[in-house]
């Protein structure tokens, strides 16, 4: 068995190899700029650790891993051009340094990639492989096209932004390790566990995800502080203030929502700190946490085996970036 960071050294030196030709430079220098950039590799990192739960790793598992990581990238580079985002990984977007048609075309390719590396997996059923991967795909527009929805929309619900972050982001990292557990052998039973231990946890990573927007140190997160309060993005801090702030703040939300003041982002902050919201995001994540960690235990493997997994838990809801 292997920890997170093990197997992400050994899935980066994997990723070292170029998945883009020369030419046409202008298409595939922007990719490889972005793909530099590095970031967390977790959900690579799951796909391991989804292998490893139930057997050793193999080869081919790497290239499910590999399209995982592009696939991500893709949707971030499309999400930049969406959500109006100059800074990723402390360095500027696909969009911001080369245009967004450049960026469209980069993400695009990058999913081409994925499906080429996915087309190299030959140990497992490919059928199986490509229909949680495609659908996984599809939940990930759906839950995108819902937040751009949401932005206009004034009365969203929390059930509807859980449902909403469980689209456009848990169901990856759920399939992330489902797709590993595949390549180790996983029965169905267990595949159903780990798809909705990664489920659990990914809901709680995006409560994780939308806290930092608003309070994280953006030299740590590598975005801009607030990305989410200048698009009037609906994340469970701004629904929780509203819920429960004073009939003045309920009022001052709602005009800065529909004016681009100087200050707002400063203004919603002050509001979000006066509603506690910090410790609302405790409760919210410790609620999933606790799901995810019940469909830990039921995977029927040694418990030993599942340290690596319970430390990932721990670090994706508590990170800083
Ligand atoms: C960012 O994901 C997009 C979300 C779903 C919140 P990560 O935080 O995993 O981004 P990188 O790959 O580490 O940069
Ligand atoms: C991430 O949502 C969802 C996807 C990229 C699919 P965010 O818009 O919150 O992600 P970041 O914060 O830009 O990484
Ligand atoms: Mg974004
Ligand atoms: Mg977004
Ligand atoms: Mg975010």
């Amino acid at each position: 068995m292997h920890s997170f960071k093990e197997l992400s050294e050994k899935f980066a030196d994997h990723f070292k190899t170029s998945f883009f030709p020369a030419e046409p430079s202008s298409l595939y220098e922007p990719s490889s700029y972005f793909l530099s950039l590095g970031g967390k590799r977790i959900r690579p990192t799951m796909s391991l650790m989804g292998n490893e739960l139930f057997g050793d790793i193999h080869p081919e598992t790497y290239h499910l891993a590999a399209a995982i990581e592009l696939f991500h990238n893709f949707t971030l580079v499309h999400d930049d051009i969406m959500d109006n985002a100059a800074l990723r990984r402390g360095m500027p977007t696909i969009h911001e340094k080369y245009g967004s048609s450049t960026a469209l075309l980069s993400g695009d390719i990058m999913v081409i990639a994925a499906y080429e590396q996915l087309n190299k997996i030959k140990s497992v059923s490919l059928h199986q492989v490509l229909a949680l991967f495609t659908q996984t795909a599809r939940e990930v527009c759906e839950g995108q096209q819902l937040d751009m929805d949401f932005e206009k929309n004034d009365s969203v619900s929390l059930n509807q932004y859980l449902r909403m972050i469980e689209l456009k982001t848990s169901v990856l990292l759920a399939a992330s390790l489902s797709l590993g557990a595949m390549m180790g052998g996983a029965s169905k039973g267990n595949l159903d566990h780990i798809y909705e231990f990664g489920r659990n946890l990914g809901i709680a990573f995006q409560v994780q995800d939308d806290y930092l927007d608003a309070f994280g140190d953006p030299e740590k997160f590598g975005k801009e502080q607030g990305g989410d309060i200048k698009q009037n993005k609906k994340t469970f801090l701004l629904i929780h203030a509203l819920e429960t702030c004073s009939k003045d703040q309920h009022a001052e939300l709602m005009k800065l929502m529909k004016e681009n003041a100087a200050d707002k982002i400063e203004k919603v902050l002050s509001i979000y700190k006066d509603c506690n919201v910090a410790d609302w995001a405790i409760k919210l994540k410790n609620q999933y946490v606790d799901q995810a960690e019940k469909h830990l235990e039921n995977i029927a493997v040694l418990s030993s085996r599942k340290k690596p997994l319970q430390e990932l838990s721990a670090f994706l809801v508590q990170r800083e970036y």
